[in-house]
């Protein structure tokens, strides 16, 4: 939902020529045609460990190849982390207690109970050898959750399933990229600032962001009392992107973690709500945003015409930024 630059690309290809290599079928690499070439490819939001054997090599031949790599965001600079933690929390001196409804606050905190005493168990044999703990990891993902806004304790239970946690502890694809391009002392950059990923989403209305929770919380609940199967998790998503399945994991909606709230079986009125969200978050976080990208891609491609980019932008459209907090740092610094 957020990003789905691939699917952009694919519609303004009267800025650059952009061709998908035909080498290998399963590639998320586009190359733009000058000399030397630029690539963009399509990144994941998932643990590299489980893609990395499947990205095609050249694709890694491209990163390795060009001299100037740019991602969304710069995850590697704390200052991103600490700028992303701020933007987050609730203006100074208000609790999620004091604007909650009573009813969703209530729900909230059992959820979350909830949550904190199943991650032991879903947490993996291999996390733990890795001495990661289940108190650290809730601690990392939802330490602080009363303090947050709303909109960001919705995204934040959305990552608490436990299939998502089963994933936590290893670098996602494009944060090892960015290590990996520090390893090889090439010039990194970033063309979003956080506030600019940030912000929008801080922008939804009171009722609009209730009614998001609310449904998230719904959807929690049915799946914990076992009346509803999870819709689509990471390992559907994962299982797309080694396949090189583009359509599935750029136009299946449920792939994003901003939940989908347009569910025919809502009332009328509520419906209106879904939709009035769905059109907020499409105009603001695909639209302009990747217009906004679009013109920095393309203004550092002018200005520097000796030198090979690679543009590391996630393919589906998953947020960068419910996934890029203190536990990234953490892993950064350890
Ligand atoms: C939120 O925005 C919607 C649509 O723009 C509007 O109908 C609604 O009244 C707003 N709610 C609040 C609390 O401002
Ligand atoms: C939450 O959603 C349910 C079902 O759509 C609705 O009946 C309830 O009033 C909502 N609660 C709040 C606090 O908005
Ligand atoms: C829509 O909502 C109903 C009731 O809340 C739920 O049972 C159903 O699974 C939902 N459908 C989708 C596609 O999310």
């Amino acid at each position: 939902m957020f990003v789905c630059w691939i699917w952009w690309l694919g519609r303004f290809t009267n800025i650059f020529f952009l061709y998908p290599q035909q080498t290998d079928l399963n590639s998320f690499l586009w190359t733009i045609k000058r000399d030397p070439p630029s690539y963009f490819y399509g990144t994941i939001h998932v643990p590299y460990t489980r893609v990395w054997d499947f990205i095609p090599e050249n694709s890694k031949q491209a990163f390795q190849e060009s001299n100037i790599v740019y991602f969304e965001l710069d995850l590697t600079d704390p200052y991103t982390i600490s700028a992303l933690t701020s933007c987050q929390l609730l203006p100074q001196g208000e609790n999620l207690q004091d604007v909650l409804p009573r009813d969703i606050y209530r729900r909230l905190k059992r959820h979350l109970e909830y949550v904190k005493l199943m991650m032991p168990s879903w947490m993996t044999p291999d996390q733990r050898g890795k001495g990661l703990y289940a108190d650290y990891l809730f601690n990392a993902i939802a330490g602080n959750w009363e303090r947050k806004r709303p909109v960001w304790v919705m995204l934040m239970v959305n990552s608490l399933t436990e299939a998502d946690i089963k994933t936590r502890g290893v670098p996602v694809l494009d944060l090892y990229l960015a290590q990996e391009a520090e390893r090889m002392r090439k010039r990194t950059g970033a063309v979003e600032k956080v506030e600019e990923q940030c912000h929008p989403l801080n922008g939804l209305n009171f009722s609009q962001v209730i009614f998001a929770l609310n449904q998230t919380l719904l959807q929690q609940e049915s799946l914990r009392a076992g009346s509803l199967q999870v819709p689509y998790t990471t390992e559907d998503l994962i299982r797309h992107y080694n396949c090189g399945d583009l359509n599935s994991i750029i136009f299946n909606h449920d792939t994003s973690q901003v939940p989908n709230f347009n569910n025919v079986t809502l009332p009328p009125n509520e419906q209106a709500t879904a939709q009035e969200i769905d059109s907020y978050f499409r105009q603001e976080l695909i639209y302009k945003r990747n217009e906004r990208m679009g013109k920095r891609v393309k203004a550092l491609l002018e200005e520097h015409p000796d030198k090979s980019f690679f543009f590391a932008f996630g393919a589906g459209c998953q947020s960068s930024l419910a996934n890029s907090g203190r536990e990234n740092k953490d892993i950064l610094t350890s």
